[in-house]
């Protein structure tokens, strides 16, 4: 990567940040003798940080979220037009690009009706528990309200969705938890935990057997994430999908699929979950949605789940809840550009076939490096998971992995890794480059990740 000169002093943004800044996710004691990374630029796939270094951003903003890439003007053109004009109004109130956007997105997502506005992953997986729990009380005299998620997924930061979140290393520190929420076990095979021929309709299966545990009259919704990202890519096992729905349908329970990370274009479908033809109820969906650009989160629900709370004759029939950012106007602007940039720039078609090429080319670095042990992935989100022995797939230390990535990133490539997710199970590679990667970048990326693993692991 080019080392470039910096086009200006940010000597004070530096200091202003070490000072004051409190940065998610870090130990600071670590800023106390270096200085925190401040990223100034971005262009297409490339980020500039505060000291004119450029990296070849591999993971979409650390946390797979800018699916078109940086520097998109028409996106900040249509923030900037539209929060002139009108930049914000209560969301029990509508708006001009939220109606816009909310058809354009139903169009994409058959079987589904409804969008509802809100800003943050964690807040969009909130309101569906809300919901989930509202229903549980209108109509089955407030018995179906467990909500089943699974280990290894994560659904957002709050004390209930950590609740919902089985990362245990997320969770530690932060309990009591909210009531009512019930694991389920993982799905992926490489850490097969039945010795079966169908593992998908095994690991679907011991979805049932904690139903039938727990009272299928008790549980009114399962949570799970399409393809599970920072708990180590798992994409799930052949038959699975088409299993579960079958189980929720057959206990009248409700799928809530969060697709926070797969939605919007990331796994080469608009959705993770349009790969398996099944039929959720409710969908989260947030980083992809205006990459970035935009705070902006949806949860999207069939018409049937609308309809349970339009009862008039009830005056807390409706959904009582509220969003004061779900009214800015910004977001769906930028969603709505977002859409456009994907749709007619055929990301969705650019995302399977660099996605094939990503796949392609992890799985010929682990000919070569015994360290890998498995790999896995589905478009653009793709997961590598390191083993300290290839025999006894004994997980890599959580310190290598991590050297890994600060091996890749001396070479000016970012990428992304489980980290303080799962105990004992932090050796997951993440790669999730924008939708707009070519194939030099992805080789790029991956000639890194070579790089890196010979010094790391020899
Ligand atoms: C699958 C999944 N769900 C929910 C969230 C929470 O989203 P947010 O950080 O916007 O609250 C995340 C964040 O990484 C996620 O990966």
């Amino acid at each position: 990567m080019n080392q470039v000169a910096p086009v200006n002093d940010f000597s004070e943004i530096i200091s202003a940040d070490r000072a004051h800044v409190w940065h998610h996710l870090t130990q600071h004691k670590a800023h106390e003798t270096t200085d925190p990374r401040i990223m100034v630029e971005g262009k297409g796939m490339r980020v500039w940080d505060a000291t004119g270094r450029e990296h070849l951003d591999a993971v979409s903003g650390g946390v797979w979220t800018v699916n078109v890439g940086y520097g998109r003007d028409t996106i900040g053109q249509a923030i900037s037009d539209q929060v002139t004009k009108m930049n914000f109004f209560a969301q029990n109130n509508g708006s001009v690009p939220g109606a816009l956007f909310a058809q354009k997105l139903i169009e994409r997502m058959p079987g589904m009706s409804r969008v509802y506005y809100v800003n943050s992953g964690s807040e969009a997986n909130e309101k569906a528990f809300k919901m989930v729990r509202q229903i549980a009380q209108k109509r089955y005299g407030g018995q179906k309200y467990k909500i089943l998620y699974r280990e290894r997924d994560y659904h957002g930061s709050t004390i209930s969705t950590i609740s919902a979140g089985g990362q245990f290393e997320r969770n530690a520190h932060y309990g009591p938890y909210t009531p009512g929420f019930v694991e389920v076990p993982h799905c992926l095979e490489y850490r097969a935990q039945w010795d079966v021929e169908n593992y998908g309709q095994r690991a679907a299966d011991a979805i049932d057997e904690v139903i039938l545990r727990e009272g299928p009259e008790t549980v009114g919704a399962l949570c799970l994430e399409t393809v599970t990202a920072g708990g180590g890519v798992i994409t799930p096992p052949e038959g699975y999908w088409q299993r579960v729905q079958e189980i929720c349908r057959k206990y009248d329970i409700l799928l809530h699929l969060d697709e926070v990370v797969c939605g919007i274009g990331r796994t080469g479908k608009w959705f993770g979950y349009q790969h398996y033809g099944i039929q959720p109820d409710l969908v989260t969906m947030a980083k992809g949605v205006a990459s970035g650009y935009a705070a902006i989160a949806c949860l999207v629900t069939t018409e049937k789940v609308f309809e349970m709370f339009k009862d008039a004759s009830d005056p807390m029939g409706h959904f009582r809840d509220i969003s004061t950012y779900g009214g800015c106007t910004g977001g769906p602007a930028a969603a709505l550009e977002n859409m456009r940039i994907i749709e007619e720039e055929g990301l969705l078609e650019n995302t399977l076939a660099m996605g094939e090429r990503l796949m392609g080319n992890l799985r010929e670095l682990q000919e070569r490096h015994a360290a890998i042990g498995d790999v896995r992935g589905l478009g653009l989100f793709c997961g590598a998971e390191l083993v300290a022995d290839r025999e006894t797939k004994e997980p890599a230390p959580e310190a290598k992995v991590q050297a890994v990535i600060a091996e890749c990133m001396a070479q000016g490539v970012i990428i992304g890794a489980t980290a303080r997710a799962i105990p004992g199970f932090n050796n997951t590679l993440c790669l999730a480059p924008a939708l707009i990667a070519t194939a030099e970048d992805i080789d790029a990326i991956t000639a890194a990740i070579d790089v890196a693993l010979t010094r790391v692991f020899g």
